[in-house]
């Protein structure tokens, strides 16, 4: 099934952010935004294309009290030729119809979603931005807004994407890759076992902001949260998941526990070792192991990927007070391929060999 949405225009287009290559990470939003209800007995309706505008919402709506909501994170890339893709969006389809399950969200048919991104991109689509390093940010987002105080599943949501040219999370000045100081988090706790972990909800980056903004003082650009029950296994990193590279193997958190967000960038990380021809383990890994491999000179990399961090190297861990270097604290090799080829695909300047890249078909 194919839908088609009616537009209302802005009367008031925004200026264009003044220099591509200094965006950062949702400063700006484009002119427009994708709008739709849900109602009991009604379902999904009236989906519509309006300008990027404040919303009303009632005080006692439930979301502003108990967050029962969901987002989703994905790009669209500018190619050489004009062309702007997605990438992988049948991936963050599945990923919604989770977090749609967990949380007691109405299931959004993945056509529906699939076209709704693609008539606000096309709308705002010379927001798309050329500049290396840069992308259009579409955060989708669902929220319950019922009236109603009851600890209960909403009667109404609504359903919006809006959009965000931007460079990467952690970007460097040049748009390329730098490395980061992360503090390894032995206080907090991101997800518990049966908790909202592999669920993309705000609450749980609302939950970690405690621990980055402590992390800050160590001078610090976010967390490593370790697991919940023995705060002894590297989970994933406050905005990413994170892979760690020691004596020639790639290990990251495996997504059994229920307690890792099973990112799209992840799961393209892991094929592209495979196809690399580079051992790659979902495993457990304590952050003893990771201390010890620092020391012992065995630790040849860290690096976080993500929609928005897209793949973000770590120079430094810093854990109770001590610095842990990676390396010689430079970005390194297996980080550096994997960004080019990834961010090279994204942007059609490699060859998409894989197939997951999503052409929308609409050249400047
Ligand atoms: C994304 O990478 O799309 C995310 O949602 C991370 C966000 C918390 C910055």
């Amino acid at each position: 099934m194919s839908y088609t949405f009616p537009v209302t225009r802005t009367t008031h287009p925004k200026p264009r952010p003044a220099d591509e290559t200094k965006l950062g990470f949702c400063n700006y939003f484009t002119d427009h935004m994708f709008v739709m209800d849900w109602d009991e007995g009604q379902g999904w309706h009236d989906g519509r294309i309006v300008p990027h505008e404040p919303l009303l919402i009632e005080p006692a709506s439930c979301v502003l009290h108990y967050a029962q909501m969901m987002f989703e994170g994905m790009k669209a890339y500018r190619t050489p030729t004009g062309e702007i893709m997605l990438f992988r969006p049948d991936m963050n389809i599945k990923r919604m119809a989770r977090t749609a399950e967990r949380m007691c969200i109405p299931e959004l048919p993945g056509d529906l979603f699939l076209d709704a991104v693609k008539a606000v991109v096309a709308e705002d689509s010379d927001w798309v931005p050329t500049a290396p390093g840069t992308a259009m940010y579409i955060r989708p987002f669902i929220f319950g807004d019922e009236v109603s105080f009851s600890v209960l599943p909403a009667k109404h949501y609504r359903f919006l994407i809006i959009l965000s040219p931007c460079g990467s999370y952690y970007a460097a000045n040049d748009g390329g890759l730098t490395t980061t100081r992360i503090y390894v988090q032995d206080k907090y706790i991101r997800a518990a076992r049966g908790g909202t972990g592999y669920a993309k909800v705000g609450g749980n980056y609302g939950g970690g902001m405690r621990a980055s903004k402590d992390a800050m003082q160590y001078n610090c650009k976010d967390v490593l949260w370790l697991d919940a029950a023995e705060h002894k296994y590297v989970e994933e990193i406050g905005t990413s998941n994170a892979f760690f590279r020691i004596n020639d193997e790639v290990i990251t958190a495996p997504l059994d526990s229920g307690t890792i967000l099973p990112g799209i960038t992840r799961d393209s990380v892991i094929q592209l070792l495979k196809h690399f021809g580079v051992k790659v383990s979902e495993r457990k890994l304590a952050i003893d192991d990771v201390k010890k491999a620092s020391e012992d000179g065995t630790l040849q990399e860290i690096f976080a990927s993500g929609t928005a961090a897209v793949i973000s190297p770590i120079g430094w861990l810093c854990c109770e007070g001590k610095d842990y270097q990676v390396a010689d604290g430079k970005v390194g090799p297996i980080a550096q391929k994997l960004y080019d080829t990834l961010y090279g695909m994204q942007t059609g300047t490699v060859e998409d060999f894989m197939g997951w890249t999503y052409p929308l078909g609409l050249k400047k």
